[in-house]
């Protein structure tokens, strides 16, 4: 089905690190785009250079907090929406646990708002970045390794409760509500960056991730990595095991979870909603994305084993059988082009979109 143009795709947190790949995405295949985010942990400047890629130099970009319901309803009378995809949130699992008031202030009060005002407005289609974090510790089941959607839940971090608590919210919402359709994609790991070099993850501080820590440790800005732990039993060489995504990926993984929602609708006088885990299916150890990081690039990744980070996990593999069947998407690059894509955004963006702190 080819993409409206006489609606808008509203991308809450679209400047930040997945919005704004999965806002190229959607340019570049014809939707009309609106951006809201607060930019509390992105810059605009991601969203610049998406136009300059797009060659789309009127893609809005209107700096809001997702909690201010009079400024949202402004967005939605100002621009004829037809489907909301929901990045915007606070994601860091260790920051969850100190300041847990925060992250459901955040993503929980901003998720409602953002439902409210698409109510009010009549929005059909809702797209929600939710987490292989909701299922917690999947090995605690046998058999559930891959992981499918079936998995019982049980997050283990602030961060964790307020992406099931949004689900749960959503399920509530599309059952009350028959013109809601929405669609649930569980991300597992999403690393990479866009090949133009132009956009990626440009983290702030300190890195929590493996991949933009591994990078910045290649390009001079950290002496060594630590690897958490050597000890964890079903390992190959006893570091855990993650399904690690290309981000350009995982971005048309939202186009095709839009299209499938064109072409659903709900029954029994309820709206409808699904969850669809967004993974490769292939696991890989953090000892092997290290010897893949530095395959794909040259560079030597000095690392020394460290005890283990509390809340890891052994493995977090996902089955995408579902998303490969009823979105028809499946991922199509490999973790190596990942790397290289990765290197490539941090050798050409040393200190990200922002420049070298004075
Ligand atoms: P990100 O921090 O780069 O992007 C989130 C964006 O939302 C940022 O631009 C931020 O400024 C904005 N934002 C935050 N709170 C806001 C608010 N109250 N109002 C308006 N804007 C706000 O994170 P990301 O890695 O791109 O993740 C996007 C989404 O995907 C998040 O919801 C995250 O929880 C989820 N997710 C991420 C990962 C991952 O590993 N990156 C994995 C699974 C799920
Ligand atoms: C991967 C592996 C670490 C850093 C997190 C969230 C999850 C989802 C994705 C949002 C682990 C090891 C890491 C380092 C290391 N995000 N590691 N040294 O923990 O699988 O998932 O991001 O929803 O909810 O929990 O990703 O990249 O932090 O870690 O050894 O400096 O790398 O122990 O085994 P994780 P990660």
């Amino acid at each position: 089905m080819a993409p409206p143009t006489d609606s808008y795709v509203l991308v809450a947190g679209g400047a930040g690190y997945i919005g704004s790949h999965t806002v190229l995405e959607l340019v570049s295949a014809g939707y009309k785009v609106v951006v809201v985010d607060n930019l509390c942990n992105s810059s605009e400047e991601s969203i610049i250079r998406v136009r300059e890629l797009t060659n789309t130099p009127d893609i809005p970009l209107v700096k809001l907090d997702l909690r201010d319901a009079a400024g949202l309803d402004k967005v939605f009378t100002e621009y004829k929406v037809k489907s909301v995809i929901h990045f915007a949130g606070l994601k860091a699992v260790g920051e969850s646990t100190k300041i847990p008031l925060e992250y459901y202030d955040a993503n929980v009060s901003g998720a409602i708002t953002l439902l409210k005002a698409m109510a009010k407005h009549s929005v059909p289609e809702f797209v929600f970045s939710s987490s292989a974090t909701v299922y917690g510790d999947a090995t605690r089941f046998p058999n559930m390794i891959p992981i499918p959607e079936e998995c019982p839940t049980g997050p283990t971090s602030p961060y964790g409760h307020t992406k099931l608590i949004i689900e749960e919210i959503l399920e509530d919402t599309a059952a009350a509500d028959p013109n809601l359709k929405v669609a649930v994609l569980r991300y597992f790991n999403p690393i990479g960056a866009h090949p133009s070099g132009r956009i990626g993850e440009d983290p702030r501080g300190i890195p929590n991730n493996l991949l933009p820590y591994v990078a910045q440790v290649a390009v001079g800005r950290r002496p060594q990595l630590q690897v958490f732990g050597n000890d964890y039993e079903g390992s190959p060489d006893g570091t855990p095991i993650r399904d690690y995504i290309h981000v350009v990926d995982l971005a048309q993984g939202h186009l095709a979870a839009l299209a499938k929602l064109d072409s659903v609708k709900g029954e029994n006088g309820e709206g409808f909603l699904r969850a669809w885990n967004l993974g490769s299916g292939k696991g890989s150890t953090v000892l092997q994305i290290i010897s893949s990081f530095e395959k794909a690039t040259g560079q030597k990744i000095p690392f020394e084993i460290v005890g283990r980070r509390k809340g890891d996990v052994l493995d977090l593999t996902a089955k995408p059988d579902r998303a490969n069947t009823e979105l028809n998407w499946k991922v199509k690059l490999s973790v190596e082009d990942a790397c290289r894509d990765l290197w490539k955004w941090t050798t050409e963006n040393p200190w990200g979109y922002d420049g070298k702190p004075e």
